[in-house]
């Protein structure tokens, strides 16, 4: 796992937009459309924002990139300004300027959720594969929506939000009550088939999170950790994200002496 300590949560969406930009600009350099993985939440609108200031300032074609998001509630309705469909259709899809059709997410609206998990792999799978995901990690250490005790080889399915979930989405809701109950969300296994990872977090709130599954022992009470296994992750923090592994020192070092070829 490769790990930047960026010095400000401004850092950290510049370092992660032009991570993404990069694997496109190489796809499009050899005459194919990159399959960009999308994360939602608080911890990825500052790399959306990023992104966008690319593509305005004509520095990043986005022509014909296909996305698929992480995770949606179940039984929220599209229209609902905190579905996913919503708010990846306002930070990612309007600002982008994408073409709406390329952009999926799971359907947490499907009367058989189960086909609509089923469906929703098949569909990744016909893009040909993630090229770059996104994704934030919550304070129970979860990718996508896969709490803790997740097989690390799960795949798309139907799955029921922790209690600490739920309490730190309240936040964009009107009470913790009117957080959903249930989600879809890809699997482990989905994330880490992805050719290349990158998590970003900020604030102290994460720093546990981050230790532990960094510096912490492969295992699904921190589903994040399963990212030990992949073999292109990079992890993008600010210093108070940081602030709880125990070797800053050496991941500055290696951010500072990475040779110019190493993307
Ligand atoms: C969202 C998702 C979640 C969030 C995580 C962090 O699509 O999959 O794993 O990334 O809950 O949320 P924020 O960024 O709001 O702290």
């Amino acid at each position: 796992m490769r790990v930047i300590i960026a010095d400000s949560a401004a850092e950290v969406a510049e370092i992660a937009a032009n991570t993404v930009a990069a694997v496109i600009r190489a796809k499009r350099s050899v005459g194919q459309n990159a399959v960009f993985g999308l994360a939602t939440g608080s911890s990825p609108m500052g790399t959306y924002r990023a992104l966008a200031a690319l593509v305005n300032a004509d520095e990043l074609d986005v022509d014909g990139l296909t996305c698929f998001a992480l995770d949606e509630y179940v039984g929220l309705e599209y229209s609902h300004p905190e579905s996913y469909h919503a708010v990846i259709a306002q930070a990612v899809t309007t600002p982008l300027r994408l073409d709406p059709s390329r952009v999926h997410v799971p359907d947490g609206l499907a009367s058989d959720p189960l086909a609509a998990c089923d469906a929703y792999e098949a569909a990744i799978a016909a893009a040909g594969g993630i090229d770059v995901q996104l994704v934030g990690i919550g304070t129970n250490g979860h990718i996508g929506f896969n709490e803790p005790t997740s097989s690390l080889m799960s795949r798309t399915r139907f799955k029921t939000l922790s209690p600490q979930t739920r309490a730190d989405n309240a936040r964009f809701f009107d009470s913790i009550d009117a957080v959903p109950k249930h989600c879809l969300t890809q699997g482990i296994g989905t994330v880490l088939d992805a050719r290349k990872v990158i998590l970003v977090a900020q604030g102290a709130g994460k720093a546990d999170a981050i230790a532990a599954m960094i510096e912490g022992p492969l295992t699904s009470m921190c589903p994040a950790s399963a990212l030990q296994l992949h073999r292109d992750a990079t992890v993008i923090i600010d210093r108070e994200a940081a602030s709880k592994l125990q070797l800053t020192e050496y991941y500055d070092y290696i951010t500072q002496n990475q040779p110019p070829h190493v993307p």
